[in-house]
């Protein structure tokens, strides 16, 4: 993509559970780069865990956040490597600012899978509800297009070790 500049960062965005936060640690490693965590930085500005912030102020205000401190991270220099929100692609702004200023990669992997990897996850907001499986469903189907739309590759993640998938990811950068 001509739009991606020499020396940008590189951002992973998925569905929850498929290893953003995972892989890119590793990859930051890889590459001798710092690794930012979008919901960590998040977490740290409000002084309390996203849960908490959902249940306060609602999904708007934090979405909103995240908008701001999306448009913060991918200026980053020297480049990083970025896990974002599963839900950072809804907005189109978001979209922008991560295709524009970072190589974008979409780590894909099933519902089902996803259910296998967050059956037990309490701090996800969205998940906390009788049926987590079919939520990933309707969360997969309404956002899978976003995904692949923001992002420059797709990986697909299946069941593949941390390290094979950093270099499934090095091979394309
Ligand atoms: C969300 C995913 C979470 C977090 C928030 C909302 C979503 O991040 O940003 O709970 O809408 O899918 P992870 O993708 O790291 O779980």
């Amino acid at each position: 993509d001509p739009r991606v500049r020499p020396g940008s960062s590189v951002s992973l965005v998925a569905m929850p559970g498929a290893g953003k936060s995972t892989a890119g640690r590793h990859l930051a490693a890889a590459l001798g780069w710092r690794f930012v965590d979008a919901d960590v930085e998040i977490e740290q500005r409000i002084g309390m865990s996203i849960r908490a912030y959902f249940e306060r102020e609602g999904e708007q205000a934090f979405r909103d956040l995240e908008q701001q401190v999306i448009a913060e991270l991918v200026q980053i220099r020297p480049p990083i490597v970025l896990a974002t929100g599963g839900g950072s692609v809804l907005r189109e702004a978001n979209r922008r600012a991560l295709r524009e200023n970072s190589v974008v990669v979409y780590l894909r992997a099933s519902p089902e899978e996803l259910f296998r990897r967050l059956r037990h996850d309490t701090q996800r907001p969205l998940l906390q509800v009788a049926d987590p499986l079919r939520k990933l469903r309707e969360l997969y189907r309404d956002r899978d297009a976003f995904y692949r739309e923001t992002a420059h590759f797709v990986i697909e993640t299946g069941r593949p070790s941390v390290p094979t998938l950093v270099n499934m990811i090095l091979m394309q950068l």
